[in-house]
């Protein structure tokens, strides 16, 4: 069925930007960025603390937008104009900020089921069908969640939070996925078991934009790298021409080496010669 909205949509842009400067309150975060992304070109955004990665994917979910001017300009699946709810439901989202508006009583079930309205709680309005039930119960099955359904948000580890926020990113199938640091708090068999399920998606047509600071997030299937340094595009293209050890010293203000195993990148501080 994914594969089927992907031919459908083949050709389309899943984000442009133009021009968009974003102010959060005072501070200049984004300073006239222009970027595109075409579906189906799962994309890395990587920067240091402070860069504007959140502020930049804020502006895909639509909680910011830039500083009207003429020349910028926001276009999400091709449209200028979106009601909200209808876009988030066209996404899977997992980030600390929707990890924090879960700090809750609210059971591991509700907080999967609903993905399906958008919404952060269930409310007596949202009639929930079978195969909303039974969809959940997979998807939490399948990420090893499913004795957590009744057990309160609160009241999980980090890592059983993370896997029950890829649930409810996951169970409404979406075509992208919107993803913010999503291995934060998950150990390693844990970080491994989140990166095969996002190598699935994207083999399976899904496209996924990550924000993150960590190198070792990046699955192999996602080529294209945006080094994003203090709100500005320091580069842009393929794995091979971007992440090298002088781009990522200078990205992140320290002397790095690259490593690189089956795909695979991380770095490690660069050998002291003294
Ligand atoms: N709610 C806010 N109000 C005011 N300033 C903010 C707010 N959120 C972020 N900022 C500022 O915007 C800048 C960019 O923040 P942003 O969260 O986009 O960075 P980031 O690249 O995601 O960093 P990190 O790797 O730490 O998550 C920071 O200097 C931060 O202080
Ligand atoms: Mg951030």
């Amino acid at each position: 069925m994914m594969r089927d909205l992907q031919e459908e949509h083949l050709g389309e842009s899943l984000v442009e930007i133009r021009h968009a400067t974003v102010y959060r309150e005072m501070q200049c975060v984004l300073k006239d960025l222009s970027l595109c992304i075409p579906l189906g070109c799962s994309t890395v955004i990587l920067g240091p603390n402070g860069s504007g990665k959140s502020t930049f994917m804020k502006l895909l979910t639509r909680e910011l937008y830039p500083v009207a001017k003429e020349t910028a300009a926001i276009r999400l699946l091709g449209r200028e104009t979106w009601n909200v709810w209808d876009l988030r439901r066209q996404l899977g989202m997992v980030s600390a900020d929707l990890h924090h508006d879960y700090l809750g009583e609210t059971p591991g079930l509700e907080v999967v089921l609903s993905a399906f309205f958008s919404s952060i709680s269930l409310y007596d309005h949202h009639a929930i069908s079978h195969y909303q039930r039974a969809k959940s119960y997979e998807v939490m099955d399948r990420l090893g969640v499913a004795s957590l359904q009744d057990q309160p948000f609160a009241h999980m580890s980090t890592g059983e939070q993370r896997r029950i926020l890829l649930a409810r990113a996951l169970v409404h199938e979406p075509r992208i996925l919107i993803l913010d640091e999503p291995t934060t708090g998950l150990d390693v068999s844990a970080c491994f078991q989140y990166l095969e399920i996002l190598r699935q998606f994207i083999r399976e047509g899904g496209t996924v934009i990550l924000v993150t600071h960590h190198l070792h997030e990046i699955p192999p299937e996602i080529d294209r790298v945006v080094l994003l340094n203090d709100g500005h595009i320091q580069a842009d293209g393929p794995k091979r021409e971007v992440l090298n050890a002088p781009s990522l010293s200078a990205l992140f203000g320290t002397p790095v080496e690259l490593l690189q195993r089956y795909g695979w990148f991380q770095v490690v501080p660069a050998a002291s010669v003294s």
